[in-house]
């Protein structure tokens, strides 16, 4: 080993540094997650304040805000997520499976902002020229604005974008990225993380907007190191079902807007397509006269959606009865139904109850609490809940229902969708008692929400 560099122990997972190995991380828990990498920290300490010219602090005053106009792509739902569109200089950090539409989504970018007369690089480590242009052949038509390359070496990209001089790049994937600075493999979080370092001092330097593709783990993480995240200024999740055709795009970090926004969209034959109206999306296919199905209203950023809430419960075979719950936390589950059992007399301890939030969707809202408890109380007493109610509220340990914000949004979403009434928390009443042509009901603990519903 060349003298002047060490090793260090790095956890793969959340990217926590040990001088040793250790077989648990103490930082995320992950077992066997160490790897030891070298580094060469005066070169890479070298590199990053090589371009660095120092220049004078300034006031606020001072500061120009005019080039932070914002770039819009054309795609309303990836516009909102960046909060009104790509801000210029910004790095942003695209994550999510395999297969789910990263590459498909920046390469529909890079056409709608090739075909607004912006100059676009797409730099793939990933695919080859002929794979690429299979996929554009799906999408669309592309004009000469954007040119493509192939390249996973650091030092190339960074000429090439000096070169090329575009407004918006993508580099597809920061998982295949290399600098040859770096002595570890491609991948690795050293690497990852250096890369992720010259990118930004590119997209700041140079003031071009970069959006970096990052594959996720099994449990959801950027592959490798979370350090990514507080590098880059947003960061923004793909996810959705592989076999179901929507797809959500989330944004957890956003310097320049409101997180928790999500765009929704559809997977089609010819690439992506916006879900102008989500809503409607998910509740499409909504069983009738089906007892275990409740719509309630949960608040993504700025938008209320609607979803179908449902739930099985059935008597247990064994002592220990089984939950599960799909797209909504597992523990805030069980502790709703301990409150039914304790505050409304609900004898579940001899149940098995599975709780869906339907279509595939991830939602942990609190308002969602109440949709969840009468969802339950539905199908434990088989009582089919009027389908064109709406339930939100939050739920407390006493069996209170809590007041939510944006109650108002909320109901204005269902009358929009034609709902006839809706239950809420009492203190919420003040917020929507001018809206009319739809019935309120308003309850403030579950037992009233369960007199609502009828069971
Ligand atoms: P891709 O963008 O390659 O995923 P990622 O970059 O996140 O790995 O998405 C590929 C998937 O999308 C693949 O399973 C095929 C499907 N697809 C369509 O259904 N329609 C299309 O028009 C395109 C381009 C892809
Ligand atoms: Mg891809």
């Amino acid at each position: 080993m060349a003298k002047g560099s060490k090793t260090v122990f790095f956890c793969q997972e959340c990217g926590y540094e040990s001088s040793k190995w250790m077989g648990q991380c103490p930082g995320c828990k992950a077992w066997n997650s160490f790897v030891e990498e070298v580094v060469e920290s005066k070169k890479a300490a070298q590199a990053l304040s090589r371009s660095k010219n120092i220049e004078a602090p300034v006031t606020i005053a001072e500061i120009s805000t005019e080039k932070d106009a914002r770039i819009q792509t054309n795609i309303g739902e990836l516009d909102r997520v960046l909060g009104g569109g790509i801000v210029a200089g910004s790095l942003t950090l695209v994550g999510g499976d395999p297969g789910i539409g990263k590459s498909t989504l920046l390469l529909q970018v890079c056409r709608n902002l090739a075909g607004l007369g912006r100059k676009v690089l797409y730099i793939s480590g990933e695919e080859s020229l002929r794979q690429i242009k299979l996929r554009a052949v799906r999408i669309g038509e592309f004009n000469n604005n954007l040119k493509l390359f192939c390249e996973t070496n650091l030092d190339t990209i960074r000429e090439v974008i000096k070169r090329e001089n575009p407004e918006v790049t993508v580099i597809d994937s920061i998982q295949t990225m290399y600098n040859e600075e770096v002595s570890s493999a491609p991948g690795s979080v050293s690497q990852v993380r250096e890369s992720t370092g010259v990118l930004m001092q590119i997209a700041k330097v140079l003031g071009i907007s970069i959006f970096i593709v990052g594959h996720v783990t099994k449990d959801g993480n950027v592959a490798g190191p979370r350090v990514l995240e507080h590098m880059v200024d947003s960061v923004l999740y793909f996810e959705g079902d592989r076999h179901a055709s929507y797809r959500i795009l989330r944004g957890v970090k956003n310097r320049f807007g409101s997180t928790n926004e999500i765009g929704v969209f559809e997977m089609c034959a010819n690439g992506l397509e916006e879900v102008k109206n989500p809503s409607e999306f998910m509740l499409s296919g909504k069983p009738e006269g089906a007892s275990g199905s409740i719509v309630a209203c949960s608040m993504e950023g700025t938008r209320p959606i609607l979803i179908e809430i449902q739930a099985l419960v059935a008597p247990s075979n064994f002592g220990i009865p089984r939950r599960t719950a799909a797209g909504t936390d597992f523990n805030r589950v069980n502790l709703l139904m301990a409150v039914l059992e304790k505050r409304a007399r609900l004898n579940l301890s001899a149940s098995d109850a599975y709780v869906n939030i339907a279509g595939g969707i991830r939602m942990n809202e609190p308002a969602i609490d109440l949709g969840i408890i009468l969802a339950i109380v539905s199908s434990y007493r088989d009582v089919v809940i009027d389908e064109k109610t709406v339930a939100f509220g939050e739920v407390g340990l006493s069996g209170e229902v809590r007041a939510v914000s944006m109650a108002e949004q909320r109901v204005q979403e269902a009358k929009k969708l034609g709902f006839e009434s809706v239950i809420l928390p009492c203190a919420c009443m003040k917020s929507v008692e001018n809206i009319k042509g739809i019935r309120l009901l308003a309850v403030d603990n579950i037992k009233d929400a369960i007199r609502c519903i009828g069971a």
